[in-house]
């Protein structure tokens, strides 16, 4: 049989055993098209758009392309659609933004960061509070949870102040009653509330003045939150809230916001603790 009359087509012209032979066809036509159309492709992609890395750059590309300037672009497109509301804020107050359904949506929605980026590291990412720092979700407030109330809270801050009652003003013994009072949700019933003066800041009904901030005692709400309950309350009865006197008090101090945030920003961060404590 000679080299090239197989039937199949060209073969290496070695054969084995009698009658088996190498084939040596070219790849079919729509293989080779393929490969050629596959690497005209990278090569024009290669000039077109940022590919080759080079010692301390890389090749820019004809077109112009750059991830960096797509983001940049749609970052633009956001701005604008954000452009009109936020021109809309400037001019309302935090109470009528959250009559507007729409708008109220829209801050909630970009107040999130803001409070990630300035109120978290102290109340926590969702405001649920942590030890020593009050929670905003649960519409329990120290200082009230109007609108009014909470924008009053950012703009200026807050420092609520209980003097230290251990020692002079209190034995032992009557820090023990009252803390236990309190424990129970039944301080009002103490004598000891109306004797020692705590009725002053707590009010008649032990529920706390907003004026003050002073907490309310008979709703098993803790300020001052902690595995042991009992010992946290006798803690702060005896060393007070911020006294100056008192070397171990317990410090509570919210910063004041209105020179660090501006006002717009002031008013999305309200509506969005406003709706975080379901509102007032
Ligand atoms: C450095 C820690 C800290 C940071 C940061 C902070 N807060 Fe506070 N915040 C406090 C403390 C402490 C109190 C309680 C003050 C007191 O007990 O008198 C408080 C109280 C509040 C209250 C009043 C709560 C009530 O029950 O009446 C609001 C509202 C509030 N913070 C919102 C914010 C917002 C919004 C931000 C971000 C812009 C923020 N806080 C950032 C520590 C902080
Ligand atoms: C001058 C006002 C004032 C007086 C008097 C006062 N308190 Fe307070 N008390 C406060 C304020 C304000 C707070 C909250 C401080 C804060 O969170 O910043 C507070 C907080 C507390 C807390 C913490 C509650 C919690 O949820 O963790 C306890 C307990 C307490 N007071 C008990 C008493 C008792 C008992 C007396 C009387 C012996 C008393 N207080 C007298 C102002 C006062």
């Amino acid at each position: 049989m000679s080299e090239n009359s197989n039937p199949h087509g060209q073969t290496t012209g070695h054969v084995w055993d009698d009658t088996l032979a190498e084939l040596t066809n070219p790849p079919p036509k729509w293989w080779m098209w393929g490969l050629h159309a596959s690497w005209i492709l990278v090569l024009v992609y290669g000039i077109y758009y940022p590919a080759w890395p080079l010692l301390d750059t890389y090749t820019k590309g004809i077109a112009g392309w750059s991830s960096i300037k797509e983001y940049k672009e749609d970052l633009k497109e956001v701005e604008s659609i954000r452009a009109p509301y936020e021109q809309k804020l400037k001019g309302m107050s935090a109470a009528a933004i959250l009559q507007d359904a729409e708008l109220k949506e829209y801050v909630s929605r970009s107040a999130k960061v803001l409070f990630g980026d300035n109120c978290a590291a102290c109340h926590g990412s969702g405001g649920q509070g942590n030890p020593g720092f009050p929670s905003l979700v649960d519409d329990d407030w120290l200082y009230g949870g109007t609108i009014e109330a909470i924008m009053q809270s950012i703009t200026n801050g807050r420092k609520g102040m209980m003097p230290k009652m251990g020692g002079q003003q209190l034995t032992a013994e009557e820090i023990d009653k009252l803390a236990n009072a309190i424990y129970n949700g039944k301080v009002t019933e103490e004598p000891l509330y109306m004797a020692k003066g705590c009725v002053g800041c707590h009010g008649p009904d032990g529920k706390g003045m907003q004026a003050l901030g002073s907490a309310n005692l008979v709703d098993k709400i803790w300020r001052f939150k902690a595995e042991d309950q009992l010992a946290s309350i006798k803690y702060t009865i005896t060393h007070g809230v911020n006294d100056p006197t008192d070397p171990k008090t317990r410090k509570a101090e919210m910063p004041a916001w209105s020179g660090r945030l501006d006002e717009t920003q002031i008013k999305k961060l309200a509506v969005y603790v406003h709706q975080l404590g379901g509102g007032q």
